[in-house]
Parts: C-alpha cells; structure tokens; sequence
C-alpha cells in the first residue's frame, strides 16, 4: 500500500513548517514543496490533499502565482491558508481588495456554517490574522462560512467540493482551536487512514536503507548530537556491523563527550565506534587564530581532513550518512524562494566530493520533535535524546578571540557546574539552549587574603521555538547566585561570572 500524503504548496509563508508539523501530528505524512511542483507530477495517487500555505506576495497585481488547473484535476480535498485562500478566490471569479491597513493579531471568527472543517468548534472562534488583501466579494459556487467582526470574509468553501480557503492563521497556537480545524481537515476532509507513526517510520526507514546499501559499507560521523545519533541508531538496526561511526574528538567538546556517547550506544549490540583524539592537531591549527569565521574554517577543514583519514581505513566503504533533517531540506531546496525569513546555514565544513561516496540521509524526511521520538523507540538514552543543540565548532565559538586548551579546560568546567545545576533545579528542559562564555580578559577578586587576577565568564541561556529569535531565559536571582559562587570557587582561573540578558535579535545565541 502506498504511504498517503499531503502536500503543502509553499507560497513563502513563516509557518509554512508550522502547517507541516500540524499534520503530522495527525499521523499523517507531508511534503512542503514549490507551486511548480504540480506541474510535473506523474503520479498522483498517493496524494489526499493538498494545502496552499500563506505567503508574503499580493494576487492583485501579481499572475505569477495564479492557480492552474493541474491541481483541481487531482481532485482531491483543498485548504487555502490566507494567500492561499486568495488565490482559490481568484481561480474562481473573486473580488479581492488591497486594504489600506493591514488585519493584523487577534480577531473573532463569526462561524456560520461549520460542516466538515469547522466540526467540533463553538460559533465563535478566537483567531490570528495577519494579511493586507481581502477577498471581498466571492461568485456564486462560494458558500461564505465564516466572518470576522470588521465583516471581511475569513472562511469560503466551494460548493459540493471540498475546496475551503480561510483567511486566518489555524496552524499557530494564537489560534484557540485546539488544532481542530487541521485535524478536521487531514482525519475528516482527507480521510487520511493515521499511519505516520514512529512504529511505521522506523519500519519504512529500515527497509529503504537496505535496499539503498545492499551489502555496502557505511560511515558516519557521531557528534553526541541528537542527529547523528538516531543517525546511528536506526542504520545500526538496518545494517548492523556494516556501519562504522567515526567520533572525532576536536578538543572543543564538552565535560566527558566521549563517555556519554560511548554510554548512550552501550546497549547497541556490536556497534562500531571508532574514537579518533584529533584535539592536539586542532589546537594546532587554531593557534594564533582570532577571527570567528576564520576559525569556524580550521575547524571544519581540519575535521574533514581527520574524518578522511579514518575512513580510509575502513573497507569497502561505499555510503556517508548524514543527519540532515526536513528543515535542513526545506531551507536549503529553496522552496523558500519567497520566504522572507532565512537561517543561515552553520554547518561545519561538509565532506568533500572526491570521497567519492554516495550519500544517505535516514533523516531526511523528519521533523527534530519526530527524531526524537524515532531515537527514544530505537532505544538511545531520554539524556541524549533531550540535550541542548550545541554548535559544530564547539567551544571554539564560546572562547572569544584565539583558543587556547587551557581555556577550553576552564570553560568545560564551567559550563559542566552550571548545566549540571540546571538539572538539579528542574529548569534544563524549560531552557531551549544555556552555555558558558569564556572572555580573555582579567579582572581582579580577592581570594583569602590576597588578590587575584583571574577570567570572566558569562551565562548565557535562551528560550525559543526555531533558533531564528530568542529570549532570555529568566532566572530566579538566588539560582544565578548560587551558580556564580559554585563556578568561582570551583574553577581556578575565573574570577567573575555575568550574566547575559541579550534578545535575538539584535544579538545571536552564540556570542562568535
Ligand atoms: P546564533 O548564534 O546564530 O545560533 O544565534 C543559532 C543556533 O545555531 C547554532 N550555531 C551553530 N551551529 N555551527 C553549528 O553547527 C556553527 O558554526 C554555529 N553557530 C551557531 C547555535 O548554537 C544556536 O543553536
């Protein structure tokens, strides 16, 4: 049986992702993919719907996104999302207006007809808008059914199809509807049958990697992150012993990386970890080195070259796995070729071409919060699973200016006593991201009787949904006393811990 799905066309919309994550919550697997994507579909009967996301173009004076009929001939169920509403009433012979302000935040959704997507909701809805263009007038074949108080039309469906826009936002939270309206549309429109499940995907994944490997070698390398390691984790179940990862010490990990991940995988029969200390050749290379990007460089040069050498020794070695994740692939494809919000992409090096090996990415179709599912159910330690993100250059984008060991040494125990206190005061899983910061500078203190010259250190802990903005977080004024007494007292060479209380933007995450 084929695995049913649903696409979502991507007009450029910030929670273009959003909609996606929504339905696959609903079990349910989706594709963001281009408008033009319809256009070269062969196949179709996988497909039970088909979403038009919101996006920052107007359909008035623009045809470039018009709707063609490749997409009703699929005639399957339809749900406009703002600029995708837009343009179904366009298609079919609407009035749409440039309105002098913008409908923006919260309004009241008057429903007047609730049928199949409205189901399960009161009359009156809160909802979140966030357009400039209107449809004012819709032709016969429309039913009108819902509207906001300032009179706009906020809901349409066409008649005796399963075609509906809505002008509101019903893939974030801000919209109180409990996520009724996508459920109605994926279980109650599309019928979906629920099979995106952790269970399905891992049973997919596994026989996709084997028929892709055959009797081929694979090489991975294992950060400790959570990518790599349901990476590991799921190729191991496929091809056991014919994974090997490669764990590359650089020297700019944290307190004990090596032996949580040794740890971690210690349940996983006869998996093959080949643990490389390349953090002399690392610190080598740095010396001297000042410049963020420059060193972010060094260190993704000097891991290639490292990786290379290990692989070399492994036979037959055909395959390099990656962990690159959905967003990673919506990003990158330019899908977005309209999104107005881009991340920049940080990932350290990448491999080069004359390796000569085929890629595999056992990830590539999943959502962070669907590999860590995968990674709890293939059985990798909850600790490994939950852990913060931690950039590719490690501590070297902690340390400000040239790294040094000694540095490193002191940030690793810094930052060891401060995530460890986190634990212990439950607020570890409240915070997306907290770190250490190392500044090469002195200031003095008084230690016993005498004076002291020693480092600064800053805290710095953020929350966020996507790492694109973020706050901080906000400490209990008593914790962050007790963290900055623990650190000076434990860890010769800082003299002084601040606290960093900067948003992005204006500031990053990392301070390099
Ligand atoms: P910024 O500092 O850009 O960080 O606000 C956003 C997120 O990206 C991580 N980050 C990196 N990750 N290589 C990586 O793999 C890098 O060079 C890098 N720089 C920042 C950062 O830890 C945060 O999660």
């Amino acid at each position: 049986m084929q695995e049913q799905k649903i696409l979502i066309i991507d007009y450029g919309s910030q929670y273009t992702q959003l909609i996606a994550r929504r339905i696959r919550e609903n079990k349910t697997y989706c594709e963001v993919v281009t408008p033009a994507y319809l256009n070269n579909l062969k196949d179709s009967e996988n497909i039970i719907g088909v979403v038009l996301s919101g996006g920052p173009n107007s359909t008035i004076n623009d045809n470039k996104h018009d709707l063609n009929d490749h997409l009703f001939e699929l005639d399957v169920p339809v749900l406009g999302i703002c600029f995708g509403m837009q343009l179904i009433c366009k298609k079919f012979g609407g009035v749409l207006e440039q309105s002098s302000s913008r409908e923006y935040g919260k309004a009241k959704l008057d429903i007047h007809s609730k049928g199949k997507i409205f189901d399960g909701l009161s009359d009156s809805l809160e909802v979140w808008m966030s357009h400039g263009d209107s449809v004012t007038e819709v032709s016969d074949n429309f039913k009108i059914i819902a509207s906001t108080n300032n009179k706009s039309l906020s809901a349409i469906k066409v008649n005796n199809k399963e075609i509906y826009g809505i002008q509101f936002h019903p893939e974030v939270t801000h919209t109180l509807d409990d996520g009724k309206i996508i459920s109605n549309f994926v279980n109650k429109i599309c019928n979906s049958r629920s099979q995106w499940t952790t269970k399905n995907i891992i049973i997919k994944q596994i026989s996709k990697i084997k028929n892709k490997v055959g009797g081929d070698n694979v090489i991975l390398g294992l950060s400790g992150g959570v990518d790599s390691s349901v990476s590991a984790a799921i190729l191991h179940k496929a091809i056991s012993n014919q994974l090997t990862c490669i764990f590359v010490d650089n020297g700019l990990l944290r307190l004990n990386e090596r032996d949580q991940v040794k740890e971690s995988f210690k349940d996983f029969e006869k998996i093959k970890i080949h643990y490389v200390d390349a953090s002399k050749l690392f610190m080598k290379r740095l010396e001297g080195i000042t410049e963020p990007e420059e060193k972010r460089k060094i260190i993704g040069k000097t891991f290639v070259d490292v990786f290379q050498d290990e692989a070399k020794k492994i036979e037959n070695v055909k395959w390099l796995a990656q962990g690159t994740i959905y967003p990673d692939v919506i990003e990158s494809a330019a899908s977005s070729e309209n999104a107005h919000l881009i991340k920049s992409h940080h990932n350290v090096g990448g491999l080069p071409k004359e390796m000569n090996l085929d890629l595999i990415e056992p990830l590539r179709e999943l959502f962070k919060d669907e590999v860590r599912k995968l990674g709890i159910e293939l059985g990798i330690k909850s600790t490994l699973i939950n852990r913060h993100p931690f950039p590719g250059p490690g501590l070297a984008v902690r340390i400000l200016g040239e790294v040094k060991k000694e540095y490193a040494d002191i940030l690793r125990e810094a930052d060891n006593i401060f995530i460890k206190m986190l634990h212990e005061y439950n607020m570890y899983n409240k915070i997306s991201q907290a770190f250490t910061v190392f500044m090469p500078i002195k200031s003095v203190g008084v230690t016993g009787d005498g004076r002291s010259y020693g480092n600064v250190l800053s805290l710095r802990a953020v929350k966020t949904i996507d790492f694109m903005t973020a706050k901080p977080f906000d400490f209990p004024f008593d914790f962050l006393e007790e963290v900055s007494t623990k650190i000076i007292n434990e860890v010769p060479g800082i003299s002084r811990v601040c606290l960093d209380i900067s948003s992005k933007p204006p500031a990053t995450i990392e301070w390099e």
